[in-house]
């Protein structure tokens, strides 16, 4: 184990997890080093590890159901009562932490985007929470920020009904629901009665390739005013660099790949798409890169 450890300089989080791995099931843990090092590993030995993987992580479950699942992303905010070692890795990882710590950032820098726009735009503000799964960052700045302020208001926007219900649930109890608007459905799709003074799209381009971004961002781009602002997160090739054990383990689990994009890239996603790039902020880890831009009236 010791080679292992120093040879590919695993964090304190991987370490733990080989050794509770040694003591649980050692096959799996042999299975997840010798793929991780390219060596190869039986059919069986695969499987076995694969039903470990259901059998012994909710997350695994969750990503191998569903990699998209909002579900994921509402367990990493909120970790579990007893999480099994596997669970553990997941959560105790720099890039399960990056997770919890993007909302973290939202929450933080979005109340000074919102109150820098309503103060060039008087009036009424209104937010579309793309993807929003139950809309947590959007039901806390609300919550936070803008209880008693009736002209800040939100519409989250999920095809997860079962997430909206959740998100509603969530709202009743911050006291905010009557701010946010909850609507099943494809955002790509969505007419809206009003365009959006600010769109949130946290969690939806990551998988993504460059121009299937730049695509969607022309749909959005539709639905938000003409001096409107949209932020847009991304996992950047930092979360590769300083954990790329964390992403082996998670695209073996549940084929789940993301799409690594730099500053620059996302920078570029925004002006093909027709926006003006205004700044960007990070979670702690600087794992996700969130993008502040504007629609250009001209491209
Ligand atoms: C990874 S989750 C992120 C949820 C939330 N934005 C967050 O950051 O916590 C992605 C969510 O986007 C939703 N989603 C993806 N594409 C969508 C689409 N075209 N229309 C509606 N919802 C979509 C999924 O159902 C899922 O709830």
């Amino acid at each position: 184990m010791e080679n292992f450890e120093k040879k590919f300089e695993f964090d304190e989080a991987a370490i733990q997890l080989f050794k509770a791995l040694e003591k649980e099931n050692s096959q799996v843990k042999d299975c997840l080093i010798r793929s991780y090092k390219g060596l190869p590993v039986s059919l069986q030995m695969k499987e076995d590890s694969y039903n470990y993987f259901i059998t012994h992580s909710i997350i695994s479950l969750a990503i191998m159901a569903n990699p998209g699942s909002s579900i994921i992303t509402e367990i990493l905010y909120d970790g579990l009562p007893s999480p099994s070692s596997l669970d553990n890795f997941i959560l105790q990882s720099k890039s399960g932490k990056a997770i919890k710590s993007r909302l973290i950032a939202i929450e933080k820098e979005f109340p000074r985007i919102i109150e820098d726009y309503r103060n060039r735009n008087r009036g009424e503000v209104l937010i579309g929470n793309l993807g929003s799964g139950p809309g947590r960052d959007i039901i806390n700045v609300l919550s936070t920020n803008y209880r008693n302020v009736s002209n800040v208001r939100a519409v989250n926007i999920d095809k997860d009904l079962v997430a909206l219900r959740r998100g509603r649930r969530m709202a009743i109890v911050k006291g905010v629901d009557h701010l946010i608007d909850f609507v099943e459905g494809n955002f790509l799709k969505y007419k809206p009665n009003q365009k959006f003074d600010i769109i949130l799209l946290v969690g939806i381009l990551c998988p993504l390739k460059i121009e299937a971004c730049i695509n969607l961002l022309k749909v959005t781009r539709k639905l938000l005013k003409k001096e409107g602002c949209l932020l847009v997160s991304n996992v950047s090739k930092r979360m590769l660099e300083k954990d790329p054990f964390t992403y082996f383990l998670m695209s073996q689990v549940g084929n789940w790949k993301l799409v690594f994009k730099t500053e620059e890239e996302l920078k570029q996603i925004y002006k093909k798409a027709g926006y003006n790039w205004k700044e960007y902020f990070t979670d702690s880890y600087g794992f996700h890169i969130i993008g502040v831009g504007s629609p250009r009236f001209y491209f």
